[in-house]
């Protein structure tokens, strides 16, 4: 058996947190184990986008800190997620002809061919590319086909979907990492390192609407046909429910978020014949509200978001391909009475994502707000392997993520 580490930092708006991994192939298959986790709060990022460097430098370092102190691991290189609404797609296709005889067998090298060309496009020299991402194939004149390698025929052709990202924004995190003294193994989109940790292959082939919910985004997205369809990010997230009720309330922020973690939206029944006592602004005395304040404050801010989503998912003409319904997740699916409001708005069911398939000290890190960091590390143990860079001693990786002495 051979052991190895694969690192996410998940750099949010509300927190950011490291997750190390430890690979372990048994039989050929392979299974990750958390060994290491930390979180820092998060204070130089607003909606995804890094407005203070230094202190964006200082939260990485000391989340990575606290991971490697619980793994007993030196971290070197990871997995990082970006979001923000800079993020765009572009569709496109590329074709190549199969020569060397009628029944040559598709390559890989074929594949990667004809997604290079259809990837060589002219972008605007302010974006980069983040993910190039195979839709279908097209051999001939047969369509939808998922996997060409093996198959024959004269001509392959391939519709793609590029994500792009703004240059300044994917410099800034790459400037911060390299100060923090991380390698970047690779910038992964959030959606896509989240759909790892929360969906289901079934969900993503049938048609799913992701939305994960943080502390100042919410990135949504659309898988169908295995792939991702769709993303999108609006600036709105937890801090706002957070806000509206401290001045719907007129109560310190930081009461607010206490009051809302512990009392949701107020529409549990078992709230229904009690008063909430509530702190006021300049240490005056407490008061007392009714429950029904808190669904009257927070309900249109949780309607809003999932209105935006559903006119997106309208606007763009997706309706019909989230057949397996909406997954929720991010710290804010966990605010209570949020699922209902979601169900009153989609016509479709929904469900709380929770990071699956992961073992060891998954129980410390198993909400939704680790549903990124999480899913990092299992989109790195794929690309691994797609690249043919096997996360072990063998490899130039381990070199990356060193041991300390006596582990
Ligand atoms: N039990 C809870 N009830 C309601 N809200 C919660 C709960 N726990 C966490 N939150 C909210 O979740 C938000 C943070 O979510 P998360 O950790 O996913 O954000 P993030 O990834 O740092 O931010 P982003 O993805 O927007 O950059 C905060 O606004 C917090 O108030
Ligand atoms: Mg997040």
């Amino acid at each position: 058996m051979k052991n190895n580490f694969i690192v996410g930092i998940d750099i949010g708006t509300k927190k950011i947190s490291t997750i190390i991994g430890q690979v372990k192939t048994e039989d050929e298959r392979d299974e990750i184990e958390v060994i290491g986790y930390g979180i820092a709060d998060s204070s130089g990022i607003k909606r995804g986008v890094i407005v203070d460097m230094n202190n964006t430098v200082e939260d990485i370092k000391r989340s990575v800190k606290e991971a490697e102190l619980t793994a007993g691991v030196e971290v070197e290189s990871a997995y990082i997620n970006i979001s923000g609404s800079h993020v765009q797609s572009i569709s496109a296709k590329g074709s190549i002809n199969i020569t060397g005889g009628r029944n040559r067998e598709i390559t890989k090298d074929d594949v990667d061919r004809a997604v290079t060309h259809g990837s060589s496009i002219m972008l605007p020299n302010n974006k980069d590319i983040l993910h190039v991402l195979p839709q279908e194939f097209i051999i001939d004149t047969q369509d939808d086909i998922k996997n060409p390698i093996g198959m024959t025929g004269n001509s392959l052709e391939v519709y793609i979907l590029i994500v792009t990202a703004s240059k300044a924004a994917t410099r800034n995190l790459l400037i911060c990492l390299k100060k923090a003294k991380i390698d970047v193994l690779k910038m992964v989109l959030s959606h896509i390192a989240t759909a790892e940790a929360v969906l289901t292959p079934d969900e993503k082939e049938l048609g799913v609407a992701l939305v994960d919910i943080g502390g100042g985004t919410t990135d949504f997205a659309i898988y169908e046909k295995g792939a991702l369809k769709f993303s999108s990010t609006i600036g709105v997230g937890g801090f706002n429910f957070t806000n509206d009720l401290a001045i719907g309330t007129r109560t310190p922020i930081d009461k607010a978020e206490i009051i809302k973690r512990k009392y949701g939206m107020g529409m549990d029944p078992n709230l229904r014949n009690q008063n909430i006592e509530i702190p006021s602004v300049g240490g005056k005395k407490m008061r007392l509200i009714n429950p029904s304040l808190l669904t009257e404050i927070l309900k249109p801010r949780a309607e809003e978001i999932f209105e935006m989503i559903r006119n997106k998912i309208e606007q763009e003409g997706l309706e019909n391909k989230i057949n397996a319904g909406v997954v929720l997740t991010g710290g804010t699916s966990q605010l209570d009475g949020l699922l209902e409001v979601a169900d009153e708005i989609f016509s479709t069911p929904v469900r709380v994502g929770r990071p699956t398939g992961l073992g060891g000290l998954i129980d410390k890190v198993n909400t939704p707000d680790f549903s990124t960091s999480l899913g990092l590390i299992k989109y790195g143990l794929l690309d691994m392997r797609n690249r043919g860079v096997m996360p072990d001693s063998s490899s130039g990786f381990f070199q990356k993520v060193r041991e300390f002495i006596g582990f």
